[in-house]
């Protein structure tokens, strides 16, 4: 298990166990890769990330995140696996989010991307991301770290 601190300075705990903090989490992230390049979603107001949200009622984490990949992005799944999972502090309340990997088939356009202006292809991740006001908060802590070696790993 890993602790550090996120952008906001709340304490985040980060495993690739399975499902150590809840076996129902109410978040997912999705780390995807369509055709050897990363696919992002820039968020209106959070800016570059990858897709994820909240699992809603009736639905596992793993259709939750199928689903928020496909709504921010357009993007069909091919394969997805779980990864992980981490659990941050928050100032009110606490988060517990699943990581998934996943694989693109397709990217289809769209008329609407919810609350993102849709995707992004990434050849690579810029290395000073932690710097950049055009990424996410989410971008910017050890999960991103510790799960792109992970992946580099065993992917
Ligand atoms: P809405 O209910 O949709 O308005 O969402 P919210 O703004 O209440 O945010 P959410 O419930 O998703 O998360 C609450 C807080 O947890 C956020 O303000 C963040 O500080 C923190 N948080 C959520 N997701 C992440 C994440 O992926 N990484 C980190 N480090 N913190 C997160």
């Amino acid at each position: 298990m890993y602790t550090f601190k996120d952008y906001y300075n709340n304490e985040v705990k980060l495993s690739f166990k399975h499902q150590p903090f809840s076996k129902k989490p109410l978040h997912v992230w999705v780390i995807c890769k369509y055709q050897q390049k990363w696919l992002l979603t820039k968020h209106k107001e959070r800016g570059l990330e990858f897709p994820g949200g909240k699992v809603e009622k009736g639905e596992t984490a793993k259709q939750a995140a199928i689903r928020e990949v496909k709504e921010e992005t357009g993007a069909v799944v091919d394969k997805i696996y779980y990864i992980g999972q981490y659990f941050v502090s928050g100032k009110t309340e606490n988060v517990i989010k699943n990581i998934y990997f996943a694989s693109i088939q397709a990217l289809k356009y769209q008329n609407t991307y919810y609350e993102t202006e849709g995707p992004v292809l990434l050849a690579e991740l810029p290395a000073n991301i932690k710097y950049r006001n055009d990424y996410s908060f989410m971008m910017k802590d050890g999960v991103l770290e510790h799960c792109m070696t992970y992946i580099e790993k065993y992917f």
